[in-house]
C-alpha cells in the first residue's frame, strides 16, 4: 500500500441519495456509478442494500457492471443488513462491506440505549459476520466527532482484531473544527499504526466539511469519504471535487500525497449528478459552480487575458470545464460533425442507438435554433440516455389558457404501438397536463417536486424540467427528465419519464421476486 495515496471513497449514491429530493432509480444509479469509475474513484458506496428491494437491486446491478472501483454497501451492525450487503456486492470484481454503530455518549444513551460493553460486542460481531462474506470490511464509529478518545481506542482495538481493515471516523453532525478533527485523527491514526487505514467522513453543518477532510489528511487519514457536488444528509458531505482539487493544487502543502482521480472527469460527473438528481450546485460553488471560472470585473478579465494565473489557481480544463469550442453546430451540420462534437465533449460510451436518436433530436432543435451550443448537445445526449424506458411516449400536446379562461390540455401518447388521446381541464395548464396523462395511463401521480432550468442562454434556450412523482405509497418518488424548447412540452415529457421509470423498476422487481419463489 502506497502511503502517499489517498483512497477516494465516494458516497454520492448512499449518503448523497439521503439528501432531500435526491432519490434515484437503479438505471440512474448505474449511470452515475459508471461515471464514478471513469473518474477514478477507488471505492463506490453504491447504497444501503437492506434498505429496500430497490436499493438491493441497485447495489447488485452496479456490482455486476463496475470492474475498476471496489463496490461497497452500507449496513448497520445487524446481521440481516450485513447479509443483504454481502449478497448484493457478491458479484463485484472488488467488494467491501461497510458496517457501523454509534460510539458517542449521546447516541449510545438515547438512541441505542446500550452500554459501552454492548456496543463493543455488537461491533465485533458485525465485523466478524461481514468477514464471512468479504475480506475487505470497513467499520465506522458513528458520531466519532463527539465520541471519547479512550472509548474509541477500545472499539478500534476490538474491531481491528475482528478483521476490519479500514476504520472510519465520521463527524456525523458536522460539529468539529478543523484543528480539533485533525488532532483526533492524528491521535487515532498513530494508535492504529499499520493495523488499519484511517478514513474520515465529514458533514457540512458548519460549512467546514472540506476543511476538516483536508486537516484529517494532513494528520494521517488515508481515505476520504466524499460526494459529488457535496450532496448528502442535511447540509451535505465534503465535496469530492473540493478535496481532490485542494490536494492537487496545493502540492506545496500536501507534499507527495495524491489521489487516483482523473480530474478532467470532475465537471462531466458533476453535470451528470446534477441532471439526474435535479439538484444544481449553487452558482458560486467551488470547482463546479457555473461561476467557478468566470470573471466578471474588468480588472480580473484584463488580468486573466494577460496571464491566466493572475486570477486563476486552477485551469478550467483540468477539471473538465471547456469553453464552448469554435465548432458550432447548426442545421446544416451532418452526422459526422455531430459524432465528432460528442466525442470532443467526452461522451465516448454512447451507443449507436443513442447517437442516432440524439442526432434526430439535434436536427429538430437546429431547425428552431440558429446555433446549438455545447451545453445543448451535452443535454440532448444525457436526456436520451436517461430516457431509455419508453413505455409511454409523448406524441402531441395542445394547451390553452388565458386570463379568466379554463386551462385545458389535450394530450396524445403512444403505448404499445397504439396512440391514445384525451383532454382535461385543470387548476392551471400544468395541472391540466398531469390530469390528462393520469386519465390516459390509469396512474394517479402525486407531484412531489418540479424544477425548470434553462440549458443555455437566450430566449430560444432549451428548457430542462425535472419532476419527482410518487405513484404509490409503498415506493419512493421517481425522478423524470424532460427537455424541449417549449417548457410545457418538457413538463409533460418529464412527468411521463417519471412514470416510465416507476414502471420499469416495478417490472424488474416483480421479475426478481418471481425468480426467487
Ligand atoms: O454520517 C455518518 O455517520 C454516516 C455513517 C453511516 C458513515 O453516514
Ligand atoms: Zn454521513
Amino acid at each position: 500500500m502506497d502511503k502517499n495515496r489517498i483512497i477516494v471513497f465516494d458516497t454520492t449514491l448512499r449518503d448523497g441519495e439521503q439528501s432531500p429530493g435526491c432519490s434515484m432509480n437503479t438505471e440512474e444509479k448505474i449511470k452515475i456509478a459508471l461515471q464514478l469509475e471513469k473518474l477514478g474513484v477507488d471505492v463506490i458506496e453504491a447504497g444501503f442494500a437492506a434498505a429496500s428491494p430497490g436499493d438491493f437491486d441497485a447495489v447488485s446491478r452496479i456490482a455486476e457492471r463496475v470492474s475498476n472501483s471496489s463496490i461497497c454497501s452500507l449496513s448497520r451492525a445487524i446481521d440481516n443488513d450485513i447479509k443483504q450487503s454481502g449478497l448484493a456486492v457478491q458479484k463485484a470484481a472488488k467488494h467491501r462491506i461497510h458496517t457501523f454503530i454509534a460510539t458517542s455518549p449521546i447516541h449510545m444513551k438515547y438512541k441505542l440505549k446500550m452500554s459501552e460493553e454492548e456496543v463493543i460486542k455488537r461491533a465485533v460481531h458485525a465485523v466478524e459476520y461481514a468477514r464471512t462474506f468479504v475480506d475487505d470490511v470497513e467499520f465506522s464509529l458513528e458520531d466519532a466527532g463527539r465520541s471519547e478518545i479512550p472509548f474509541m481506542k477500545e472499539v478500534m482495538d476490538a474491531v481491528i482484531a475482528a478483521g476490519a481493515s479500514t476504520i472510519n471516523l465520521p463527524d456525523t453532525v458536522g460539529y468539529r473544527l478543523p484543528h480539533e478533527l485533525g488532532a483526533m485523527v492524528k491521535e487515532l491514526s498513530d494508535f492504529a499504526g499499520d493495523r488499519a487505514i484511517i478514513s474520515v467522513h465529514n458533514h457540512n453543518d458548519l460549512g467546514l466539511a472540506t476543511a476538516n477532510t483536508l486537516d484529517a489528511v494532513m494528520n494521517g487519514a488515508r481515505q476520504i469519504e466524499v460526494t459529488i457536488n457535496g450532496l448528502g444528509e442535511r447540509a451535505g458531505n465534503s465535496a469530492l471535487e473540493e478535496a481532490v482539487m485542494a490536494i492537487k493544487t496545493r502540492r506545496d502543502a500536501f507534499g507527495d500525497l495524491y489521489t487516483g482521480i482523473n480530474t478532467a472527469e470532475i465537471y462531466p460527473t458533476s453535470r451528470l449528478v446534477a441532471t439526474i438528481t435535479g439538484v444544481e450546485p449553487q452558482q458560486n460553488k467551488a470547482i463546479v459552480g457555473k461561476n467557478a471560472f468566470s470573471h466578471e470585473s474588468g480588472i480580473h478579465q484584463d488580468g486573466v487575458l494577460k496571464h491566466q494565473e493572475t486570477y486563476e489557481i486552477m485551469k478550467p480544463e483540468d477539471v473538465g470545464v471547456f469553453k464552448d469550442s469554435t465548432l458550432i453546430l447548426g442545421k446544416h451540420s451532418g452526422r459526422a460533425a455531430f459524432r465528432d462534437k460528442i466525442e470532443h465533449l467526452g461522451f465516448d460510451k454512447v451507443t449507436d442507438e443513442e447517437l442516432n436518436a440524439a442526432f434526430e433530436r439535434f436536427k429538430i432543435l437546429a431547425d428552431k435554433k440558429k446555433d446549438v451550443s455545447d451545453d445543448d448537445i451535452r443535454m440532448l445526449i444525457t436526456d436520451e440516455a436517461l430516457n431509455q424506458d419508453k413505455t409511454y411516449e409523448l406524441v402531441g400536446l395542445q394547451i390553452s389558457d388565458c386570463s379568466n379562461g379554463v386551462p385545458t390540455a389535450a394530450v396524445s401518447i403512444k403505448f404499445q404501438d397504439q396512440i391514445m388521446q384525451d383532454a382535461a381541464i385543470g387548476d392551471g395548464t400544468m395541472d391540466a397536463i398531469f390530469k390528462t396523462i393520469d386519465r390516459l395511463t390509469g396512474y394517479n401521480g402525486e407531484l412531489k417536486d418540479y424544477k425548470v432550468t434553462s440549458v443555455s442562454e437566450g430566449k430560444d434556450a432549451l428548457a430542462k424540467v425535472t419532476t419527482r412523482v410518487a405513484f404509490d405509497e409503498s415506493s419512493p418518488a421517481f425522478v423524470g427528465h424532460g427537455l424541449s424548447i417549449d417548457t410545457m412540452l418538457a413538463t409533460a415529457k418529464a412527468y411521463l419519464s417519471a412514470l416510465n421509470s416507476y414502471l420499469s423498476q416495478k417490472e424488474r422487481l416483480s421479475k426478481q421476486t418471481s425468480h426467487q419463489v
